[in-house]
């Protein structure tokens, strides 16, 4: 399916991968009088309108972030409803999103706190989903940027033990090839909402020239339309990547 032409959006100049952090689902529910945890099922509009309009925009990575390693802090009831929601969301959501030929993936430990039965369906929905290609939606699931380069250096580690590699070929494509999802380009643009202006953890490695777009608007109320106001100012932006800007050179 063609991409849609979108006011203001330059379709040869979309992004090929855009990360978001989906927060202030809190505070959403919060300011209504609501459970923080109706926040979180609030969320599940948003981030499927985000979808489409991805979709629409002719998005090919989206990454989206669900579940910090340092979320587990949080208090035990809603820790176990957030394991249960995003559970229920993959079961409720994978076969439409196989039908749009999504491919769905995820990085973040498999181990430790997450339920067996999150890890099962998990793996079902990538081999469901797995020869999809109009577009990939990561779900970065009990992720964070310090453990995913923990594990690197770990598996890296176990191949110079193992005498498969020497310490002086390590290089940055030697830990690129060991991060969690090795074939996803680094996120052109970070979308954070609910306007922190902070990282928390995400894609460490991977954002190093993306552009960043901070908004105010709370999770819940995102749409397809916040997504497209961040890649109109994305398209705004000059990157460098550390060299001098066109027409300045000597
Ligand atoms: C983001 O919303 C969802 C998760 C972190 C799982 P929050 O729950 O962080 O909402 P706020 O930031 O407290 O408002
Ligand atoms: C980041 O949001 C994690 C997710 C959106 C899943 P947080 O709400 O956990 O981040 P902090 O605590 O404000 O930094
Ligand atoms: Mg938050």
């Amino acid at each position: 399916m063609a991409p849609q032409k979108i006011s203001g959006i330059d379709p040869s100049r979309v992004p090929r991968h855009v990360a978001i952090v989906m927060d202030g689902n809190g505070r959403w529910a919060q300011r209504r009088g609501l459970k923080r945890t109706e926040g979180h099922a609030a969320g599940e509009e948003a981030l499927f309108d985000a979808v489409e309009g991805a979709l629409e925009m002719g998005l090919r990575w989206m990454t989206v972030y669900a579940f910090s390693t340092e979320n587990w802090r949080r208090p035990l009831d809603e820790v176990r409803f957030l394991m249960r929601f995003n559970e229920s969301l993959l079961l409720r959501r994978r076969d439409d999103l196989n039908e749009r030929g999504v491919r769905v993936r995820f990085i973040g430990r498999r181990t430790g706190r997450v339920p067996k039965r999150v890890v099962k369906h998990i793996e079902d929905t990538e081999a469901l989903t797995a020869n999809n290609r109009r577009m990939t939606l990561t779900f970065a699931f009990n992720y964070g940027g310090r453990a995913e380069l923990a594990d690197a250096v770990r598996a890296i580690a176990r191949e110079v033990d193992a005498g498969r590699l020497r310490p002086d070929k390590i290089d940055e494509k030697t830990i690129g090839r060991h991060l969690y999802a090795p074939d996803m380009p680094d996120p052109d643009l970070v979308v954070r909402t609910s306007g922190e202006f902070r990282v928390s953890n995400y894609l460490l490695w991977e954002t190093a020239y993306s552009e960043f777009v901070f908004t105010d608007v709370l999770w819940p109320d995102f749409r397809r339309d916040n997504l497209w106001d961040a890649v109109r100012e994305y398209q705004q932006r000059e990157r460098r990547f550390g060299t001098v800007g066109e027409g300045d050179a000597l």
